[in-house]
């Protein structure tokens, strides 16, 4: 259930709360092209972990690089903790679809280690659509190669959702419950085949880039020590947040969340949505929830998790952009009409996280800041 709702609010990250989707984009675009591509570090490590430099644009999609197959084809990739399958764009996408044309694809007639599947599959997504059929090849990332991972190659991927992003397809990293029927997903398939040590990966997404790494965490990316929680469902990663507080008010109560590397914004029910605008004395014209530019005197919001709290300060929930050129701040924290949360990127900008699929629990930590 949870990921058909999660991820990419990148090209829609609005309509949650709004449905004014037209403005938004513009924004992502205009933002988008300010600040070009960054490396976070430079590729492999030997030894038993697997690093991977993650790419940033304004913090708005993190993505790195893979290839598939032999010789290999390269992708860019979105690692997602909120759905388990993988796919790519295929060379067989019609030229009738537009965000299909406009990415890399994947050639399954290029690979000598292609093995056919046979079987259709449709991907919902929060932000949209993807449809095709499966296929499995040799993956290759961080110096690793994955064999037969059992990925879709997407005939359809819905235009407003896919055309404009930088990302070519996604890599799912959640659990095997969520997986397509008698396939592996990629984190099992990395475990199984001993790839890594730990069947654990750590996500650090900073200012300029980030870094995924599987098999470990690095001490040098967050501060003091790792908060474990259990996971609070089985079969995602997902926790559970005990209540929440601006100030002396609670705004909320106990709650699922998921951690979405694939999300931009945080979502939040609409009950702690409504008094978290009211708290922070939020207007909302034309769909957005506009507060003031002064970030010091927005109070931090708290998040209570495992015994410990988790502040998200203004510098992480405002956001800036200019609308009919007046500059705005708006909050970059959306409702959503489920009883979750999903924390996204501007969550895990500020900690750093560990996934860990042995002891299903998930770390968390104050990450290190670097580079404005
Ligand atoms: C980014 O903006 C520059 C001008 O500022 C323009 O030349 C360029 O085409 C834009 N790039 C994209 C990808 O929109
Ligand atoms: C990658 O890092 C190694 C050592 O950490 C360095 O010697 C090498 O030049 C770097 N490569 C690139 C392309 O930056
Ligand atoms: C694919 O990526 C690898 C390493 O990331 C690079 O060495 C190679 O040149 C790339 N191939 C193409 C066709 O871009
Ligand atoms: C796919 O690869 C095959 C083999 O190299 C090639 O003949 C074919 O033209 C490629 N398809 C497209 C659409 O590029
Ligand atoms: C898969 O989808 C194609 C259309 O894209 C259809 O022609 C085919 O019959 C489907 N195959 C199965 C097994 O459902």
């Amino acid at each position: 259930m949870l990921r058909v709702l999660v991820f990419l609010l990148a090209a829609s990250c609005f309509t949650f709360a709004t449905g004014k989707v037209l403005k938004v984009p513009l924004y992502v675009r205009q933002k988008l092209n300010r600040s070009e591509l960054f490396f976070a570090s430079n590729s492999t490590q030997g030894g038993e972990t697997l690093k991977l430099p993650l790419q940033t644009r304004t913090n708005l999609e993190y993505y790195g690089t893979i290839s598939m197959g032999t010789p290999r084809q390269n992708f860019s990739v979105i690692f997602d903790t909120g759905s388990s399958n993988t796919w790519l764009p295929s060379i067989n996408c019609p030229k009738s679809n537009f965000a299909c044309q406009n990415h890399r694809k994947y050639n399954s007639s290029r690979s000598r280690s292609y093995k056919p599947d046979g079987r259709n599959f449709t991907m919902r997504y929060g932000s949209g659509r993807v449809v095709g059929y499966l296929s499995k090849d040799t993956m290759h990332l961080a110096g690793a190669d994955l064999t037969d991972l059992t990925f879709g190659e997407s005939l359809f991927l819905q235009h407003f959702a896919f055309s404009s992003v930088r990302f070519d397809g996604l890599v799912g990293l959640g659990l095997g419950s969520l997986a397509w029927p008698n396939t592996t997903p990629f984190l099992e398939l990395l475990c199984a085949n001993r790839l890594i040590e730990k069947c654990i990966f750590s996500v650090y997404f900073g200012r300029k880039g980030g870094e995924i790494l599987f098999g470990g965490f690095d001490r040098s990316k967050f501060e003091g020590k790792l908060h474990y929680v259990p996971i609070s469902q089985w079969d995602s990663w997902n926790l559970e947040v005990t209540k929440t507080t601006v100030g002396t008010k609670q705004i909320g109560g106990i709650s699922n969340a998921i951690l979405d590397t694939g999300t931009s914004l945080v979502l939040m029910p609409q009950d702690t949505y409504n008094n978290l605008l009211k708290v922070l004395s939020a207007k909302v014209e034309n769909g957005y929830s506009i507060l003031s530019c002064e970030r010091k005197s927005l109070p931090n919001i708290n998040i209570l998790i495992g015994g410990k709290v988790f502040p998200l300060t203004s510098s992480d929930y405002l956001m800036e952009l200019t609308l009919d050129r007046k500059k705005l701040c708006v909050l970059a924290i959306a409702p959503i009409n489920r009883g979750f949360w999903v924390l996204g990127d501007i969550f895990l900008g500020r900690y750093y996280t560990v996934y860990d699929a042995t002891e299903k629990r998930i770390g968390l930590a104050k990450a290190v800041r670097r580079g404005g």
